[in-house]
């Protein structure tokens, strides 16, 4: 059984306050009563922040990228081994916004997935179809080879320390969710694509789903067999939307 998990990547949001706020209304809404597992990525100033205020809760701390380097002449680069230094046990690789907007290719992605293994996190790796690659129908295959650059540089194996979220990128910031048949035909495509390779770790690696996930479509998309949780963007910067899509998990 893969228990779920509902992830808020703040993006380029926040503020010492905002952080503070947030959470303490995520904190003051977490329920024994559910199984889900509850993560916020913060952007790297308040990582920091964000670890102090989450000592000793079950809330697991993310970044939204890394360098693909250890240490050295990277001037503004952040290294995987700076981030679980101050906290971090999981770091987004390849979201959208860094491949669209920053240029960052499969190449790249595989060797930040790679770097941030090495440096003990658990990379999220983010994948998605633009609109018109959907359009073209071209969907499972980008997909397949954004997994399939990972795959061929780390191995099969190393998604048993791995999470993987879909999303497309039409669906990002729009209002415009997949439908959940949409989401849940790439996941079961993602996880049989995996399990060629191995059955028992693609069985149990947990697939995202992020794009325009919010309180009143949460419910239906992550009841979806192969939909283990939401990345949530714009709806997790309000603790009340967050945490109601983290109730809508179970
Ligand atoms: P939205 O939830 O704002 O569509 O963002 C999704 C996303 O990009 C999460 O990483």
């Amino acid at each position: 059984m893969r228990t779920k998990l509902i992830a808020g990547n703040w993006k380029m949001n926040g503020s010492k306050p905002m952080v503070r706020e947030l959470i303490a209304g995520i904190l003051s809404r977490l329920d024994a009563g559910q199984s889900s597992d509850v993560m916020v990525l913060p952007p790297y100033p308040y990582v920091p922040l964000a670890n102090s205020l989450l000592e000793n809760t079950p809330v697991l701390l993310g970044a939204q990228d890394l360098s693909r380097h250890d240490s050295g002449a990277h001037t503004g680069e952040v290294a995987g081994s700076m981030l679980s230094d101050v906290g971090c046990s999981h770091v987004l690789v390849g979201h959208s916004e860094r491949r669209n907007l920053y240029g960052e290719d499969n190449a790249l992605v595989a060797a930040k997935f790679a770097a941030a293994q090495a440096a003990g996190l658990q990379p999220i790796l983010c994948v998605g179809e633009t609109l018109e690659e959907r359009q073209a129908g071209q969907t499972d295959s980008v997909v397949r080879a954004q997994v399939d650059a990972v795959l061929s540089s780390s191995g099969v194996a190393a998604f048993s320390r791995a999470i993987v979220a879909y999303e497309p990128v039409w669906a990002i910031g729009t209002g415009q969710s997949a439908t959940p048949d949409q989401a849940q035909s790439v996941h079961a495509m993602i996880r049989a694509h995996l399990a060629e390779e191995d059955a028992i770790i693609a069985g149990r690696l947990r697939i995202l789903y992020g794009g325009s996930v919010k309180p009143d479509n949460a419910a239906e998309l992550l009841e979806r067999e192969d939909i283990d949780g939401g990345l949530i963007g714009g709806a997790s910067l309000s603790a009340d939307g967050f945490m109601a899509i983290y109730q809508a998990a179970g």
